[in-house]
């Protein structure tokens, strides 16, 4: 698409970029180009256009890069970024499928089908969040799915408080609370091998909102975590996190988790086999299971699936 071929062209380059070039390169008119540049323009990017000279990205724009989110991070791993992707996750799948190896981060400035737990699509519009997919090796303590999922959760709260003035909230079993909105959501799937059924790699995948206000119809109770930080220093901090609590061990952030929860002596509904069952959120236990005491007075442990918070 020309408008992301454009895009890609201006974040490579420190100084301007006249439209004859952009149009010769990717066999375009000049009124093409700056249509395109006129679309970019409408997403947010501040553009510098001058005569004779060409477009250049402002100094406005916090943008997203390799070499600014390696800057931030302390672990040394590989970074891909890509300005438009269908998801980050997926991406993930075709670099593990075409052999890639070891710890690394996708990121992309938009993504077009962002995906979310259970088939939802997850809404990604550039420039105003942070779309993210760090693969992990299950060599780590991290290759239990609901393992990886809670501290996921928790990387993203804790890299959020030590950056900003915010205090977000965890909602079994890994979305990210902040004032009763919605502000993050985690999809972690894993790769497994077919030979033997083991593990092969987790791809943990986090969309954050970080000023996105207009959320698609379908979308309610989302919001954002409204905060002027850098995009990629946000990145690397929740993958710093991520990959300390993978080094570390599961207790070290079990006891946060818990302090962290939304749901804890909340009334809650659940759903499993397309049955809705009202509970009581009792506690949350060693490997992140929800402990909820049912209506007849029995405990049970929820491991996966999807919860709400009632009213009565
Ligand atoms: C959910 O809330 O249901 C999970 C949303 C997960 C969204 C992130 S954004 C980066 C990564 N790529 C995707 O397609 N999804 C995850």
């Amino acid at each position: 698409m020309l408008k992301n071929d454009i895009l890609y062209e201006l974040l490579n380059s420190n100084d301007y970029i006249s439209g004859q070039y952009l149009a010769e390169k990717f066999g375009k008119s000049r009124a093409a180009v700056w249509k395109a540049i006129k679309a970019l323009t409408a997403e947010g990017y501040d553009i510098s256009a001058i005569t004779n000279k060409g477009y250049k990205l402002t100094e406005n724009n916090d943008l997203i890069s390799e070499q600014s989110i390696k800057s931030y991070l302390k672990h040394n791993i590989d970074v891909i970024y890509y300005p438009s992707v269908d998801s980050t996750n997926n991406c993930c799948k075709r670099l593990l499928a075409d052999g890639r190896e070891g710890i690394f981060l996708v990121t992309a400035d938009e993504q077009t089908a962002g995906r979310g737990r259970q088939g939802k699509s997850f809404y990604s519009p550039p420039l105003t969040g942070i779309y993210f997919s760090v693969v992990i090796r299950p060599h780590t303590s991290l290759h239990n799915a609901v393992t990886a999922t809670t501290a996921a959760a928790v990387s993203v709260c804790r890299a959020i408080e030590k950056i900003t003035d915010k205090n977000p909230k965890i909602k079994w079993v890994n979305d990210v609370y902040l004032d009763n909105k919605k502000i993050c959501g985690i999809l972690t799937e894993a790769i497994t091998n077919f030979e033997d059924g083991t593990v092969d790699s987790v791809i943990v995948g986090i969309g954050i909102n970080i000023k996105t206000t207009c959320f698609p119809d379908d979308v309610t109770a989302a919001g954002n975590l409204n905060t002027d930080i850098s995009r990629s220093r946000l990145i690397a901090a929740v993958t710093d996190e991520l990959l300390e609590i993978a080094d570390s061990g599961y207790k070290s952030f079990i006891d946060y988790y818990r302090n962290h929860s939304l749901v804890i002596g909340e009334k809650i509904k659940f759903i499993q086999n397309s049955k809705v069952t009202p509970a009581l959120a009792v506690a949350i236990d060693e490997t992140g299971g929800l402990e909820v005491e049912l209506e007849n007075g029995e405990h049970t442990v929820l491991r996966s699936g999807e919860i709400s918070i009632r009213k009565n």
